[in-house]
């Protein structure tokens, strides 16, 4: 072996590192007092000896064949400029040691040494798997927990559709009472007052007249608020004809009230889709005519209702002047309840919403609800 020049000597000394000098077949021909300290063995001992079974063990513990790694960096090192591979201290603890080797060659290119320097990185390995094991343990309390979610969202959503199903056989049973029973004594109290007034003196006419004038009048206003109430909880159309005889003839009111002309297209959906579904669909067109009146300046709107690949699609389109849509407008406070409620309304049967709307090119609601 060459004696290394004492100056390099020197230098690998008082490295904090550990540096190795060996032959091609393995055998450790100089270390460094840190390395000799580090694995807990005198020099004496090491030089001399091959590294495969002094400092190198056979077999690592996840079964890898060190002694022919070992064998390979020996006759290339340059192909193994850097390695991590587990070494033994005396004790016969394994450490995780990253290696940088070179090949130091003659002037025929033959390699007659191999310098290898090692720093100790098996902390740094220890934290590497504990982190990989805190990875693995967080990834599967994630997938625990999302499908815990899944599993309230699922029963969140069947209680919202028990409700709304609960919530429309309640309106049909409030709505039919109220047609009833209401609907007939006011229909019967008209019939009276018409009687009354057909028995009654002509002196007794003049002298109450204008109390049953009165009273007349209260009961057509009343049997008008009844039948207001009646249309808010259910319309007898909707239930009777589907969604889009509902939205036709909710046009020519639109349009009288208005002036602004409504098209209704599209097919009736087969089968028909639930009863809330409908009836969360017209309350979800209202809100939008609603917006059109109010904000769009529209000269016509269009409604399209369609089934496609099990997929209920209900478009409102304006005409008018449309709005910038923005973040800060929401943050504002400019957005009102009806956009909201239309998104809200829609997540609640199941679907989505989609609003579009750009100055000047009119609005566009997209609610789309998979059957
Ligand atoms: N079809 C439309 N054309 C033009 N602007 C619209 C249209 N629809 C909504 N907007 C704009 O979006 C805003 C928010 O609408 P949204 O329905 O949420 O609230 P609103 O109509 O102002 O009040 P609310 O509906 O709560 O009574 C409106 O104030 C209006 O500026
Ligand atoms: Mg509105």
């Amino acid at each position: 072996m060459k004696k290394m020049p004492q100056f390099y000597e020197d230098l690998a000394e008082m490295a904090n590192s550990i540096i190795l000098l060996m032959s091609p077949t393995g055998v450790i021909q100089y270390i460094n007092k840190y390395g000799s300290e580090f694995f807990g063995l005198e020099r004496d001992a090491l030089v001399g000896a091959n590294i495969i079974g002094t400092i190198v063990p056979e077999t690592d513990s996840s079964g890898r064949k060190l002694s022919r790694l070992m064998k390979d960096v020996c006759k290339d090192p340059d192909r193994h400029i850097r390695n991590v591979n587990e070494n033994i201290l005396k004790s016969g603890e394994r450490v995780f040691i990253s290696w940088t080797n070179k090949g130091l060659a003659d002037n025929d290119g033959k390699i007659y040494q191999v310098l290898s320097v090692g720093n100790d990185i098996t902390m740094e390995k220890q934290l590497e798997k504990e982190l990989t094991a805190a990875r693995d343990e967080l990834e599967i309390r994630v997938k625990a927990r999302t499908l815990e979610l899944n599993q309230v969202y699922e029963e969140l959503k069947s209680l919202i559709h028990r409700l709304a199903m609960a919530e429309e056989a309640q309106k049909k049973r409030i709505s039919r009472e109220i047609h009833d029973q209401i609907g007939q004594n006011l229909s019967t109290i008209g019939l009276n007052f018409n009687l009354l007034q057909s028995v009654m003196s002509e002196e007794s006419i003049v002298s109450t007249k204008k109390i049953i004038n009165d009273s007349i009048f209260l009961l057509k206003d009343t049997t008008a608020k009844v039948r207001n109430i009646l249309a808010e909880l259910r319309l007898p159309v909707l239930d009777d004809y589907g969604l889009l005889a509902a939205l036709r003839w909710y046009s020519h009111q639109f349009t009288e009230k208005t002036g602004i002309q409504l098209v209704v297209r599209g097919n009736d959906p087969h089968p028909r889709p639930e009863a809330h579904i409908e009836s969360t669909l017209f309350l979800i067109a209202r809100e939008a005519l609603t917006n059109v009146a109010r904000h769009a300046r529209a000269t016509v709107v269009e409604i399209d209702v369609h089934l496609k690949d099990n997929i209920l699609f209900l478009a409102v389109m304006d005409n008018g002047i449309g709005y910038k849509r923005s973040k800060s407008r929401r943050k504002a406070g400019q957005d009102g309840m009806g956009l909201l409620s239309m998104s809200e309304r829609s997540t609640l049967i199941g679907g989505s919403c989609k609003i579009t709307s750009h100055p000047g090119k009119g609005t566009h609601i997209l609610v789309e609800v998979p059957l």
